[in-house]
């Protein structure tokens, strides 16, 4: 078991954060059953309401605090597996088996957390105030000629190690080897990298295609790839022929806990119309497998950051997006930027 690499409650430790939605689940997740759920330390049922919209509610009923998610629904309720209490979307009692007078009084409600459902997921606002800005939307989902898929998986690791792992190319000549990049076929290429208030974003010049399995598969005529990282836990790759997007990867990771995350991922490709038909499960088996190999890496960097009593990192200049994200995840206000920050140009050998 990982001992906790960052003590603290994550919401402490990356402020941003709080500025936030957060994805809780996939919609199709979401369907008879109470769903339990943990986003930045706080433990939530959802289910759907009797108008079938997603709703999210504090996991702890307000009677003898039984999991409401260890419960079932009833008529859009959820129903407390312990002495039946149900509960509506907003949270109100609406129903004491044996009690002659009225179900509802405020001291008998659970506290509800705003809920939007969208691009096949259910954002939730996990924070004490009300909502001050809007989920993320994915792009490309409904344009003519793109494929997607969505997948589900848990990681052991802290938020900014996760998030950097995925944009970071350096690691995949030895982590993914033949599968993203192979050492012994670098190329000279140069990151541009540009910063605002709310992102990162990381331009890789005339790489062309990568010397793995999956640029030879769907890499075709790429010409320049972009990583992203967008507030406030979205890691994104673009791969782009010419002005087209050929392959873009989001993975969002909604943190449970300083050192757990719950890792969406949506695949969104314009899919030669050869591969169309096989298109899904050879990117669902190719994304498998580098998602276990990063999953077993950081498993591995966490276990030896409890041993060792936190980080103490040293970077150079390939680690372009890294430091950028602790920075940002850890600025309680948007940092005040009035003009994009200036271009930085590093060469490399990917
Ligand atoms: S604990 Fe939930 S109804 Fe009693
Ligand atoms: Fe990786």
């Amino acid at each position: 078991m990982i001992e906790a690499q960052t003590k603290g409650s994550v919401s402490q430790l990356y402020p941003a954060l709080a500025r936030h939605w957060l994805i809780a689940c996939r919609s199709s997740d979401l369907r008879h059953k109470p769903l339990g759920r943990t986003v930045l330390d706080t433990h939530l049922v959802l289910f759907r309401s009797a108008s079938g919209h997603a709703t999210a509610l504090l996991d702890r009923c307000s009677h003898r605090n039984a999991p409401l998610s260890r419960g079932w629904i009833a008529d859009g309720r959820v129903v407390c597996p312990y002495h039946g209490w149900q509960f509506d979307g907003a949270g109100t009692c609406q129903a004491v088996p044996g009690l002659c007078g009225a179900p509802q009084h405020h001291t008998r409600q659970v506290a509800a957390f705003p809920v939007v459902e969208r691009d096949g997921f259910v954002w939730i606002w996990p924070h004490n105030a009300s909502p001050t800005s809007a989920p993320y939307r994915f792009p490309l989902l409904d344009a003519p000629g793109y494929q997607s898929l969505t997948r589900e998986y848990r990681f052991d690791a802290a938020l900014p190690d996760a998030l950097e792992n995925f944009l970071d190319g350096t690691h995949t000549h030895y982590v993914h080897s033949g599968i993203i990049r192979t050492e012994g076929e670098r190329k000279r290429t140069v990151a541009i990298i540009r910063r605002d208030a709310e992102r990162v974003e990381v331009e890789y010049q005339d790489e062309g295609q990568q010397s793995g399995l999956i640029s030879q598969i769907f890499g075709a005529g790429v010409d320049v790839a972009f990583g992203r990282f967008i507030m406030p836990a979205l890691a994104q790759l673009e791969y782009r022929a010419g002005a087209q997007t050929r392959l873009l990867v989001n993975l969002f990771f909604t943190p449970e806990t300083a050192n757990r995350l719950r890792v969406f991922v949506l695949v969104t490709a314009q899919v030669p119309r050869l591969l169309r038909l096989v298109a899904p499960s050879l990117g669902g088996l190719l994304l498998g497998t580098v998602v276990k190999q990063d999953r077993a890496i950081l498993k591995l960097q966490a276990e030896n950051l409890a041993r060792f009593g936190g980080p103490r990192y040293t970077s150079t200049e390939l680690d372009v997006v890294g430091p950028h994200i602790l920075r940002l995840l850890k600025s309680a206000q948007p940092p005040a930027i009035d003009q994009p920050l200036p271009e930085r140009r590093v060469e490399m050998l990917m």
